[in-house]
């Protein structure tokens, strides 16, 4: 099959003035046919430091058999990972968010220098992905993006175990509830394959949107790691994207407003990762669409969740898998009104043709997924709050036992160390709002996740007795009344920056507030007293991303504009 696409390869490696382009890649192997070929790249985020994308290189073998099989020549080119559940406390967590768009830049570097047609990105922890995606519509060319998998779940007993059980266990061994054995048993358990978190957490989620969004292959998040199928959506991938870029589709034909509508949609049907909000409205903001805080406070007021997946619900992600993955539920929204069909996607065919045209299996959705007027929760996992406390925005996750009001006195720490050492020591009591500050996207920087410290307080019983207030991120597993993503965050001298030990702080789920109650004129006064703190650091990428980075409500971005592209 002859392939007509060359998008940019003929500037790189044709006429004479090329010869040493070309010679660069005879000596890898290159021969006149090749060249005729156009050039795709498979960029894989590859690491061994963690299991989420141990295994992308060899994934890339099999999408580099379908490119080659629909015509095109492929060649890998990896990119960095930064593994979310291991690069934990200071400074290892401030630098997972900084690694999503440290991804998109390289992506960025490797494509535009090489003059590559297009390309298949395969990502597995949490920031690769949306890291994938922004490069994805910030350059514009014909891309696919496919999804390593996520590991088996684990099993203690008859309980099916994800990876935020470790962290539970961890808070119930200090809450006197377990052995130390116990504890051991967890850790032995969890995890027991390569592949990302189990539940949907960040990871899951930002691969059940990239179906969502059209920017992967329909079915192809849900898959584990290990299987068989995820080899063949890896072949199915490459073959993909040789249509594509035939068909003239460009990842900015796919990431419309729509597109982005659909995905907050099925992020709220799912009460998916609070992270994935950040990571839409950056993709938003490298595609040119916007897409804002108040769009996604208007979807997640209409949407319940109809999915029981962990933490809102007992499943993993490989129980959606075996009822049919993501269109399944894709198709309930779509029937339902709620999704808009008419947005293309990498198969080169609108969401809703291939809705249309989709069979779920015969086995029964029984207690995974339900229906929209009998759902799993009536509200969103999700809230978006504003108010004095949060002038800019502030993302909401609704506790397990869907309470959506929370009033509490603010007990307040300049950190997630010193809020984790008093949950641990017991310092924390029924009632209260855990504020933690200078956590944001500059001030720490990096908006690091308050995994540990939440997942304390869940392990000490405090469960949703307890609020959390920060400018600081959470964790897709993190579970609780969570209010994160706090605009303007305290180093820049947002109003989270001025609350005392013992104010009352009031949040509305249901009015979308967060408030905190003292006089306007205090505040002022504090305001006045309030003098910025010293940068954690002054070299380095943590003190380069600082200096660049926006606030939490515009994605936490550093690229001032989408990219300007002439094709
Ligand atoms: Fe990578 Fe959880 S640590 S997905």
């Amino acid at each position: 099959m002859s392939v007509k696409i060359k998008i940019r390869s003929p500037k790189w490696y044709e006429g004479l003035d090329n010869v040493s382009h070309r010679s660069y890649l005879r000596a890898i192997g290159f021969s006149d046919e090749d060249f005729a070929k156009p050039l795709m790249a498979v960029v894989a985020a590859w690491s061994e430091l963690g299991p989420c994308n141990y295994h992308t290189l060899e994934i890339a073998k099999y999408v580099k058999e379908g490119v080659k099989e629909a015509g095109g020549v492929a060649l890998t080119a990896p990119t960095i990972v930064v593994n979310d559940g291991i690069n934990m406390g200071t400074p290892g967590m401030r630098y997972s968010l900084i690694s999503r768009d440290l991804i998109a830049d390289s992506i960025e570097a490797q494509i535009n220098s090489h003059g590559v047609d297009g390309w298949v990105g395969i990502g597995g922890c949490d920031k690769t992905q949306p890291g994938i995606m922004m490069a994805m519509v910030r350059l514009n060319i014909p891309a696919v993006y496919l999804y390593g998998g996520s590991a088996e779940a684990g099993w203690l007993g008859d309980r099916e175990l994800t990876v935020e059980d470790a962290f539970e266990a961890v808070g119930a061994y200090a809450a006197g509830k377990i052995t130390e054995e116990d504890l051991k048993r967890y850790e032995y358990s969890v995890f027991p394959t390569y592949g990302t978190c189990q539940g949907l957490f960040t990871a899951n989620t930002m691969a059940m949107l990239g179906e969502a969004l059209g920017l992967s292959l329909l079915g192809s998040a849900s898959p584990p790691a290990t299987t068989g199928r995820r080899r063949a959506y890896a072949v199915e991938s490459g073959r993909a994207l040789l249509k594509i870029a035939e068909l003239g589709i460009r990842p900015r034909h796919i990431v419309t407003y729509d597109a982005i509508y659909n995905a907050a949609v099925t992020l709220f049907a799912t009460a998916g990762s609070t992270n994935a909000i950040l990571h839409l409205l950056a993709i938003a903001h490298e595609a040119g669409v916007k897409f804002t805080l108040k769009d996604f406070d208007e979807i997640s007021r209409r949407v319940p969740v109809i999915a029981a997946l962990r933490p809102a619900g007992p499943y993993a992600m490989q129980d959606l898998d075996r009822i049919g993955g993501v269109p399944r539920l894709l198709k309930k929204l779509y029937k339902a009104g709620l999704l808009r069909g008419d947005v293309l996607t990498v198969h080169g065919e609108t969401l809703g043709k291939l809705l249309e045209k989709w069979q779920p299996p015969t086995v029964p959705e029984t207690g995974i997924l339900f229906e929209l007027d009998k759902p799993y929760k009536a509200h969103s996992g999700i809230r978006i709050l504003w108010g004095n406390l949060a002038p800019n925005g502030a993302v909401m996750k609704i506790g397990a036992s869907d309470v959506l009001k929370f009033e509490g006195k603010a007990i307040v720490f300049n950190g997630e160390a010193e809020a984790f050492k008093a949950v641990y020591n017991g310092e924390i009591k029924p009632g209260q709002v855990v504020v933690i500050r200078y956590e944001g996207p500059k001030g720490a920087p990096g908006m690091p996740e308050m995994l540990k410290v939440t997942a304390a307080i869940v392990g000490a019983g405090l469960g949703d007795s307890v609020a959390l207030v920060t400018d600081g991120r959470f964790s897709g597993a993190t579970r609780g009344i969570m209010v994160g993503h706090v605009a303007p965050e305290a180093a820049v001298g947002g109003p989270i920056a001025l609350v005392e030990d013992g104010d009352r702080i009031i949040i509305d789920g249901d009015a979308g507030i967060l408030k905190l109650d003292i006089a306007e004129e205090e505040l002022e006064r504090r305001r006045k007293g309030w003098l910025p703190p010293k940068p954690n650091y002054v070299g380095g990428l943590l003190a380069k991303y600082a200096s660049l980075v926006s606030q939490a409500d515009k994605g936490a971005v550093t690229t001032p504009e989408p990219l300007q592209v002439d094709y």
